[in-house]
């Protein structure tokens, strides 16, 4: 069967297309084996590729890399029970989270294409345990971005105290696949979004496909959205957009640069749900540095949580929100197996809006 493995961790070159692999056989009675159909790429898996991954533990040699797919069950152990051939699946990117517990940094040991091999083959073997239904309405290549980018938004909403609530405003901080998932579970919920991006052009695109989630009669201000590239102090304009009542949630992925005004924007009791360090990437903002974030939770009343992914309870709970409200994911480009190192390099180039995805096989 095809796999891909990392030979090396330097750059995206590493990444290998071996075609003589043994298929896996299961290894217990209660696994099953899964055709993979397609799997989404995360910045995980860039950070992984080039060895950036904050990681607490050792990346495997020869790795198999990417954490998130979708597929379909093709053979199951004898003991296995409430699966069958022909189930369509996703799989959990951090394994044994069946409970309804918070992901944390030692869960990293059992990640999916990071301390164990993931899912860039044609067939995978896991425990039975470890694989939550597909959405019914979605394609695989739809499904294949929910792991991660998606339980980490429903982890950012309904996680812990404050859970959202309809009429709330949730402040989505960039057009990838974490910020949108949030927008889309937010309008979803009846909640209204603000959505931030460098891109005006990107923000006119992303209120289009957010469409099909609105009501005829929902708001005008139900999608709101804020250049960041044009408006610096953008919590200065969040601020202006709700009538200086500020917002409910921020879905905080920038990091050091925008964690300030992500607290600014909040109303007191709301949440900054932080998840992310895209700033770490651009040039360092030594004013930013320099804010006395405790002060500011302190006296803006403002929560804010770190969130890990999800557990798989609350991978299962979103996917029932999600069909029951009929949501398709934003997937930008769809690229072919052998394309896996054109697809890295895609959403690296961050021209992406929402996620991007491979197909693995389509028989
Ligand atoms: N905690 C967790 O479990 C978890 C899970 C998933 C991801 N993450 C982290 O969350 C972050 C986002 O992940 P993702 O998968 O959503 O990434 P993604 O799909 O690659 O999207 C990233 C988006 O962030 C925006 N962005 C970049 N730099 C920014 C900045 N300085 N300020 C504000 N927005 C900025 C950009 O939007 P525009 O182009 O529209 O400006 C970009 O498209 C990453 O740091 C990732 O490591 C954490």
């Amino acid at each position: 069967m095809r796999q891909y493995q990392l030979s090396h961790r330097k750059d995206f070159s590493g990444l290998t297309l071996h075609d003589d692999i043994p298929k896996p056989k299961l290894s217990t009675a209660t696994e099953v084996m899964v055709k993979i159909r397609a799997v989404s790429l995360n910045a995980r898996d860039l950070q992984i590729a080039t060895d950036q991954y904050p990681a607490p533990h050792a990346i495997k040699d020869n790795l198999v890399p990417v954490s998130d797919a979708a597929g379909e069950i093709v053979e199951v152990g004898e003991e296995v029970e409430g699966w069958k051939v022909g189930d369509r699946v996703c799989t959990v990117c951090f394994l044994g989270h069946d409970q309804d517990e918070d992901v944390q940094m030692h869960s990293m040991v059992r990640g999916l294409g990071g301390a164990i091999d993931g899912v860039a083959t044609e067939y995978f073997t896991v425990d039975q345990t470890q694989l939550v239904r597909m959405p019914s309405h979605m394609t695989f290549e739809q499904a294949s971005t929910l792991p991660i980018a998606a339980a980490t938004a429903q982890n950012s909403l309904y996680g812990h105290h404050p859970v959202l609530q309809a009429g709330d405003t949730v402040l989505c901080m960039g057009t990838g696949g974490v910020s949108l998932f949030a927008a889309q579970i937010a309008l979803n919920a009846g909640a209204k979004v603000i959505i931030t991006s460098s891109s005006s052009a990107k923000l006119t695109r992303v209120t289009s496909l957010l469409q099909p989630l609105l009501r005829s009669t929902s708001s005008p201000d139900t999608i709101q959205t804020i250049n960041y590239n044009e408006h610096p102090d953008w919590d200065v304009k969040v601020a202006e957009l709700t009538g200086g009542k500020k917002v409910d949630f921020v879905i905080e992925i920038g990091g050091r640069a925008t964690l300030g005004k992500s607290i600014r924007s909040t109303r007191a009791g709301g949440l900054v749900a932080i998840s992310g360090y895209m700033s770490d990437y651009g040039k360092p903002d030594e004013k930013a540095n320099q804010e006395d974030l405790a002060k500011m939770l302190l006296y803006g009343a403002v929560n804010a949580r770190g969130n890990f992914v999800g557990n798989k309870v609350q991978f299962e709970k979103m996917n029932r929100a999600l069909e029951t409200g009929g949501v398709i994911p934003l997937v930008d480009k769809i690229f072919e197996f052998e394309q896996l190192k054109e697809a890295y390099e895609y959403l690296q180039s961050g021209k992406q809006i929402g996620k991007v995805v491979v197909k693995v096989s389509s028989d």
